[in-house]
Formats: C-alpha cells, sequence, structure tokens
C-alpha cells in the first residue's frame, strides 16, 4: 500500500500502515497539485490613465508569480503615471501603446497589434479603469490601441475585466454607475472598488483594489464553477468563553482552514456566509462574514442562516465548555493562594445541531464536519461522523496544524478514507471544495 505524509498522523511508518490497512476502502488521493493558479494564462493588462498606476506594477509581478504571462498595452495619458519601461521590465515584454505601432505582434508582422494582442488572450484586463475609459468603453469607441483592441476582442472566447478607480464623487457620479451597470450588460466584468484614503486627500469608495484582491478576483474568475447556485455556511476560528470581563478560555485554531475553506468556496461560485471566531484574517473577497466571539454567539449566527444554506461546513474549533457563570467582574487575588472555582457546563454542539435539522435530513442541507484530533485519527474521524450523523468528516491533527499555513486531511465518508496529503491550506481547501462538489452533483 502506498503512504504518503509519513508524519500525517503523528504515527511510525508501521503503525500508519496497521491502521490503514484496517480500513479495507482506503484510498490515497493523488499528492496535491501545486501548479501556480494561474499557470499558462495569458492575460492583456490594460493601463488606463490614473494614479493607481502605481499599483499595476504590483499586480503585473502578481500575474506573473502567479504563472500568468502578461502583455502590457497603455494609454498615453497612463504613461503620464508610470512607464512602459518599467512595465516592460515586470512583465518581460515589450509595451504596445499606439495603434500605430509598426512592431511585430502575437507574432504576426501584419501592424494590427488590436487584433493580434487580443487574439491570443485568455482576459483582458483593465487596471486601472478610468471613469473617462469606463465611458470610452461604453459608446464603443476606439480611438486608441487599448480601447481599439477591447472593441475588436471576441467578445465570446475574451473576457473583460475592469477594475475601476477614481475619485469618490466621480465613482457614485450617476454617469459612471449608469455606465458600470450597462457595462456589465455587455458582458464585461466589474471587478468592484476599494474604499478609504484617496490621494486627492478624501475619503470614500472609488480607490482600486490592491493588487492582491485583484489576484484573488482573477483566480476566482478563473476557476470552474462546480458549486455554482449553492449557498455555503462555513464556521471558522477558536471560541472564545468569559471567565470575567477581562480572562476567557479559548484554543490555539488560527481560523486559517476555514477561511481558505470559505474563499474556495466563492472560487467555485458559491454564495458564502462565514461566520468567524475571534481571529486576525482579512476577510477573502467577495463573501459575507459574520464576526462572532462565544460558542453560544456562534450558535446562533449558525441557526439564523442554516435555513437557506445548502451546505455546511463547521470548520470551526468550538469550545466544548463555559464557564457556567461568569464573573461581572474581574476576579481579583485577595492574597490567600487560593484559587478560583470554575463550574463549567457544556456548548451546544452546531454541528449536530444543524445535522439533526430537517433540511439536512431530507437531503436538501449537506453537513461536512471536520475532527482536529491529537492521535487516533481515522478511528475518531469515523467516530465522529457516525455520531455527528455527517456525510462527511475531515479529520485532521490539531497540534500539527492549528497557526500553520499546511495541513494534510483525511476524508471520512459512509464509503471509506482518503487522505489528502501534506499541503497548503488553500489547496486543501480547494480539493475539499471539489469533493464535495462532486457528493452534491454526483456526475
Ligand atoms: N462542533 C460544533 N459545535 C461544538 C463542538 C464541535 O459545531 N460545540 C463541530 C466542529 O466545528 C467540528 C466537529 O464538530 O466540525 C468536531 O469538533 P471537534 O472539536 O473535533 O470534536 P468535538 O465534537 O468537540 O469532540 P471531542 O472534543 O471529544 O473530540
Amino acid at each position: 500500500m502506498l503512504i504518503i505524509g509519513a508524519d500525517l498522523f503523528g504515527r511510525t511508518r508501521s503503525a500508519q500502515t496497521d491502521t490503514l490497512r484496517s480500513m479495507t476502502s482506503f484510498s490515497p488521493m493523488a499528492p496535491a497539485d501545486e501548479l501556480p493558479e494561474l499557470n499558462g494564462k495569458h492575460i492583456v493588462l490594460g493601463l488606463s490613465g490614473g494614479i493607481a498606476c502605481y499599483k499595476a506594477a504590483e499586480l503585473c509581478r502578481a500575474l506573473i508569480k502567479a504563472g500568468a504571462s502578461v502583455q502590457v498595452v497603455m494609454t498615453e495619458s497612463a504613461e503620464q503615471f508610470i512607464t512602459p519601461v518599467t512595465m516592460q521590465a515586470l512583465s518581460g515584454r515589450p509595451v504596445f501603446t499606439s495603434q500605430w505601432d509598426t512592431r511585430a505582434s502575437g507574432g504576426q508582422d501584419n501592424n494590427m497589434a488590436h487584433i493580434n494582442l487580443s487574439r491570443e488572450a485568455d482576459a483582458i484586463l483593465i487596471a486601472p479603469c478610468s471613469a473617462d475609459f469606463i465611458a470610452k468603453l461604453l459608446h464603443g469607441r476606439a480611438d486608441d490601441l487599448l480601447s481599439l483592441m477591447c472593441l475588436a476582442r471576441p467578445v465570446a472566447t475574451v473576457p473583460l475585466l475592469i477594475a475601476p478607480a477614481m475619485n469618490r464623487e466621480m465613482y457614485v457620479h450617476p454617469a459612471t454607475q449608469r455606465n458600470l451597470a450597462q457595462l456589465q450588460s455587455d458582458g464585461a466584468t466589474v471587478l468592484g472598488v476599494g474604499s478609504g484614503f484617496q490621494a486627492c486627500g478624501e475619503t470614500g469608495d472609488g480607490r482600486m483594489l490592491e493588487p492582491g484582491e485583484l489576484l484573488e478576483e482573477i483566480i476566482a474568475f478563473f476557476t470552474p464553477k462546480s458549486l455554482a447556485g449553492q449557498r455555503v455556511l462555513v464556521t471558522a476560528g477558536p471560541t472564545y468563553e468569559a471567565i470575567d470581563p477581562v480572562r476567557g478560555i479559548t484554543n490555539l485554531s488560527s481560523g486559517k482552514m476555514g477561511f481558505a475553506v470559505a474563499r474556495a468556496a466563492r472560487e467555485a461560485g458559491a454564495d458564502v456566509t462565514l461566520v468567524a471566531g475571534p481571529v486576525n484574517l482579512p476577510t477573502p473577497r467577495g463573501i459575507t462574514r459574520i464576526d462572532v466571539k462565544s460558542a453560544s454567539d456562534m450558535l446562533e449566527a449558525v441557526m439564523n442562516r442554516a435555513q437557506r444554506a445548502t451546505v455546511f461546513i463547521a470548520n470551526a474549533a468550538v469550545a466544548d465548555w463555559r464557564p457556567d457563570a461568569p464573573s461581572t467582574q474581574k476576579i481579583k487575588k485577595d492574597g490567600s493562594g487560593q484559587t478560583p472555582q470554575l463550574d463549567f457546563v457544556e456548548n451546544q454542539d452546531i454541528l449536530a445541531t444543524v445535522a439533526q435539522s430537517a433540511a439536512a435530513q431530507r437531503g436538501k442541507l449537506f453537513c461536512v464536519g471536520f475532527a482536529a484530533e491529537s492521535h487516533n485519527l481515522l478511528e475518531n474521524a469515523q467516530t465522529k461522523r457516525s455520531r455527528k450523523n455527517v456525510p462527511l468528516l475531515v479529520g485532521n491533527i490539531g497540534p500539527d496544524t492549528f497557526g500553520q499555513d499546511h495541513n494534510a486531511l483525511l476524508l471520512v465518508d459512509s464509503k471509506g478514507a482518503t487522505e489528502m496529503p501534506r499541503a497548503a491550506k488553500l489547496t486543501l481547501a480547494r480539493q475539499l471544495v471539489k469533493e464535495i462538489a462532486a457528493r452534491i452533483n454526483p456526475p
């Protein structure tokens, strides 16, 4: 039997082999595919005029790091903010700025850069896309290379994504909003804007998204939509159970796995709500996040939303017990050396409660549990799956993964167990999402 990841479950190789041998239907999964997400994609990155051009340099690097090849096209206004030299150095390709440029493009010598550059693109991304350029696109104007190329692109095969960037008043102006809505109904994908301090000194909506956020959007754009139409509810992180106003009980869960699962589900086209315990992590793009503190808060947030969900993924490391009567004031030492007496009550099991709901029982809500164990992973995960009455239980070794960027998983269902070898949490989350999609929509 092939054993992958000798230290996955903290066992010796022979003990691991024995455990796995006892599972007749155990199947190891192929090693995780860690190719960069945009491997093989060719992106035409268009820059129109705006101060956010400085972010386009970082975006270009990020796209290349993610495996894409990048062809930069700039308008004359963009050249006022950043030079083609910078963009050529970062993209490793000559930059095109003029429709009268006679150099060969896309391997063709026909002096038609506007045709050739768009034909070889997997997507055209305009970042930054100024208010003026949005208006231009809307009207189908074609008086410079970038607008000409956008108009000449084969609409059915070359998607157009735009990252608006402008002053907040320009952004909320009815003309801009009308133009964005129309561009969207013409088939373009508008990637949204950030909010905050602007170069003009004002504060509000209209900043171009950060390079990392744009990269997340592009990766999501290219991900097959295996969870389209699904409403996915995810719990993540630890919970915090107060002892008094300044102390409490929690655990070492960082929330990284749950956040990765939420991101992967959104990439796969689901409408995602993430109920997060106290963690210090940025919210993945395009999801609804609800922050909670205690297990009771998490239960309430989940029960309020479980009814409209079609998939529930319980990744949170929910505290099993909470102090029975938390003090409203800080508990003080009285000098006697006596320790306080704490009584505990058990927290309600959120996953088991959701799994008992009518929707889950009727097969309308697919429930996935996690098991954080310190030993006997396979046995504990199987027991937990039956006890919580869920179709899929994902086991992992808590002490090996809490706070880390990598993990290894053991998927346990009615057919047996499948091992997902150690990989980045996001890679594993994407594999898990595929597994869930295959169970919801069997081929
Ligand atoms: N879980 C939950 N509500 C709880 C406790 C656990 O929803 N009050 C969920 C977790 O999110 C996870 C699964 O149940 O999906 C298993 O959690 P885990 O902490 O591994 O196990 P416990 O049920 O707490 O059992 P034990 O502590 O005995 O291992």
